[in-house]
């Protein structure tokens, strides 16, 4: 099997409705009806209704064992598939609208981040992330406690949100407030917003990496200059498919932004949410651009290499591939 990495997934958003109705069970919590279908899986019409669902399923987190559990759960599927590291988004607003404590949540994800290694070998890490609709306020109170609660797990930050709210230039104090004590950031760019979003989190964010940036493909310009200064992107096809962004996956960048000598790497971003998963997007990406396997492993490659864990981990992970 391919070895695979992953940079870019939203840990709420990898819970299996199954999961969630479990925890929500369990913990007495009542989950609003319309966040199933009748088949049982997440319902949403477009991206703000997904959205919306998310935070509903994401409500059924309750306790720092409950993240436990949603992280190794995640970890485990994730190594079933043949990845070995997992770069996950964590939200610590959504655990405060349960009343988690920032603490309890970050601890919680590292239990399970220790106990799916213990038990599959596979190495995860935590990328902190606000919620761009949230405001600037929300983002900077983030920040403000990935400074004040380090962790050897959190290695980076990032921000996650509907694009079309503010602008990035409003969230510069909470980006350079992480950056300046030296932990790497990423944001959602060019995923629901055109080519002018990326440029601007390019112009006013410390980013190292771009969350999707996919609709770079709209400007020649910009794409070159993606390329040009080697700015990973976190693409997840499945995810815009499945939100409309394109009708499949072979109309869908990836192999345009790969071609024009843009770093790409793949991943799921909210595998249940999407009808995805993280060996699916290997399996579809490579089927539907034709890859080689060896094509395979440079995307994994890149991830590896554009990773914001340290560098010790990512060579024995190369070596893995
Ligand atoms: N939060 C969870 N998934 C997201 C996505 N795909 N884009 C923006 N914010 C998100
Ligand atoms: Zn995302």
């Amino acid at each position: 099997m391919i070895r695979k990495a992953e940079l870019h997934v939203h840990l709420e958003g990898t819970a299996t409705p199954l999961l969630v109705r479990q925890m929500a069970e369990k913990n007495g919590a009542e989950l609003d009806p319309t966040t199933f279908a009748s088949d049982g899986e997440y319902r949403w019409s477009d991206f703000w209704d997904f959205l919306k669902c998310y935070d509903k399923a994401a409500s059924a987190i309750r306790s720092r064992s409950d993240y436990q559990l949603v992280t190794y759960d995640y970890l485990r599927r994730a190594s079933e598939e043949g990845c070995i590291y997992v770069e996950t988004f964590s939200s610590p607003d959504h655990a405060a609208s349960v009343g988690i404590s920032y603490e309890d949540h970050l601890l919680g994800i590292a239990d399970g981040i220790d106990q799916a290694r213990d038990e599959f070998g596979i190495e995860g890490r935590i990328i902190v992330t606000c919620v761009r609709h949230l405001g600037p306020e929300s983002a900077l109170n983030v920040a403000q406690q990935v400074l004040d609660t380090p962790h050897p797990y959190v290695v980076g930050f990032g921000m996650g949100g509907d694009e079309a709210q503010f602008h990035p230039k409003d969230f510069a104090p909470a980006f350079n407030l992480v950056a300046e004590s030296g932990l790497p950031t990423t944001n959602h760019a060019g995923e629901f917003g055109g080519p002018d979003s990326i440029r601007a989190t390019l112009d006013y964010l410390p980013v190292s990496r771009l969350g999707h940036g996919v609709r770079s493909i709209e400007d020649n310009d910009l794409v070159a200059h993606l390329a040009k200064i080697k700015i990973p992107l976190e693409l997840c096809p499945g995810s815009n498919v499945s939100t409309g962004l394109y009708a499949s996956v072979s109309e869908h960048p990836f192999n345009q932004l790969k071609n024009a000598g843009c770093i790409v790497t793949l991943s799921s971003d909210d595998p249940p949410f999407f009808h995805t998963s993280i060996g699916k997007e290997y399996d579809q990406t490579a089927a539907v651009f034709g890859y080689t396997d060896e094509d395979m492993k440079n995307i994994t490659r890149n991830s590896i290499q554009a990773a914001f864990c340290e560098d010790s981990l990512k060579e024995k992970l190369l070596k893995l591939v």
